[in-house]
């Protein structure tokens, strides 16, 4: 089974310094709380420049991960079960992705599920089926070696050594539980506990490429060998 780890997601509510900023004064006054909006670098740029948000470079871009999860989830790899799909994000949470999860095409509905995921911490199906569950301030580290129990971590980035995508999926049949991962962020690189996690890190093009046309590209090049 190939485990993908979307790493470093720009997935969060808005900060609460952040909040305070005078551009949410009407937010504010509308009784919105900082846990009600998803930080959107598209609505929340100005604020997040003039309070010198940490890391704002990588930060509010939920739509990567829509557009990314979109992808995995509507491949054969994952409809087949040969896939297991995790979210970290970049304030340390851990979004385990159930087996048959229909990730909605609709921004703004996605939005409100991961708002309910965020608050609730699951999102159960009519069948009682867990879809979404997320764990709080779960390290990289413990999500590879306790939870998915990875034998081999490969990261895919741009400061990796070149490497074939068709030959690292192939690479990937030498171990029964690989794990691969994937940036989930718009700009600048892992978080030092992602990518000091890796057995392996490639580059698969000399230019960079968006999250979803990777991971798009790896499952295809993964199930070249696994599905007939
Ligand atoms: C928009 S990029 C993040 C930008 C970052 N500067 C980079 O190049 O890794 C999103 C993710 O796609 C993957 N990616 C993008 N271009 C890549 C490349 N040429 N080789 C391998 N992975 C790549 C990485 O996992 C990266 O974190």
């Amino acid at each position: 089974m190939l485990n993908l780890i979307i790493a470093d997601a720009s997935l969060e509510t808005i900060p609460i310094d952040l909040y305070k900023h005078h551009s949410f004064k009407k937010i504010r006054h509308s009784g919105k709380k900082p846990d009600d909006i998803l930080l959107d670098r598209s609505f929340h740029h100005f604020a997040m420049v003039a309070t010198n948000l940490d890391n704002r470079h990588k930060r509010g871009r939920p739509d990567i991960l829509h557009i990314a999860l979109i992808n995995a989830l509507a491949t054969p790899l994952y409809q087949n079960n040969l896939i297991r799909v995790f979210i970290h994000t970049i304030n340390d949470n851990v979004i385990f992705v159930g087996s048959t999860v229909r990730i909605p095409k609709s921004y703004l509905r996605f939005e409100g599920l991961m708002l309910n995921l965020l608050k609730n911490r699951k999102i159960i199906s009519n069948e009682g089926q867990i879809l979404l569950e997320m764990r709080d301030h779960t390290k990289f580290d413990y999500l590879l070696r306790e939870i998915i129990k990875a034998d081999i971590v490969v990261g895919l980035s741009t400061t990796g050594i070149y490497r074939k995508l068709e030959l690292i999926a192939t690479d990937l049949l030498e171990f029964s539980n690989p794990c691969m991962v994937v940036g989930g962020f718009p700009k600048g690189y892992f978080s030092d506990g992602v990518d000091s996690s890796f057995n392996k890190k490639y580059s698969i093009s000399n230019v960079g490429l968006e999250s979803q046309v990777v991971i798009s590209r790896l499952i295809y090049e993964y199930e070249k060998n696994v599905l007939a």
